[in-house]
């Protein structure tokens, strides 16, 4: 059995992991992570939350990312405010913050250089004379 320090599972309630790639660092995760741990200090639920700095959450159009485990709840374009408010809402009372829950785009419209092919089942057929 493995030790304790490499076990995938945590004992909190929480398992939040805030984006440390390149793209969310430069939008700034690093503050990021320092309101949270104040936050979650603050409200008292440290014995409640683990925070884990990852890598890309493949959300970089729309960092910082952060999700909250469990449900993996997406959390996107945060910043102090929205992290004091997730932590106090979803990490202390349980409910989701769905102003800044991830939504992905719409599927990108063909541009040009691509056809558009629409199927016509006659279009082989042998004509009739
Ligand atoms: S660097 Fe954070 S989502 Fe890509």
């Amino acid at each position: 059995m493995l030790p304790s320090a490499f076990s995938m599972t945590t004992d909190t309630t929480y398992l939040v992991h805030l984006c440390f790639g390149s793209n969310c660092t430069f939008a700034g995760s690093r503050k990021l992570l320092h309101v949270l741990e104040e936050e979650i200090a603050a409200l008292g639920i440290a014995d409640q939350v683990t925070v884990v700095p990852t890598t890309c959450r493949n959300r970089c159009d729309w960092a910082p990312s952060m999700n909250v485990l469990p449900g993996n709840i997406c959390y996107n374009d945060l910043d102090a405010d929205a992290i004091r408010r997730i932590a106090r809402d979803h990490l202390a009372a349980g409910v989701i913050v769905d102003e800044y829950v991830f939504r992905p785009p719409p599927p990108p419209v063909p541009t040009h250089g691509r056809r558009v092919f629409t199927f016509d089942p006659n279009a082989f057929r042998p004509k009739d004379e």
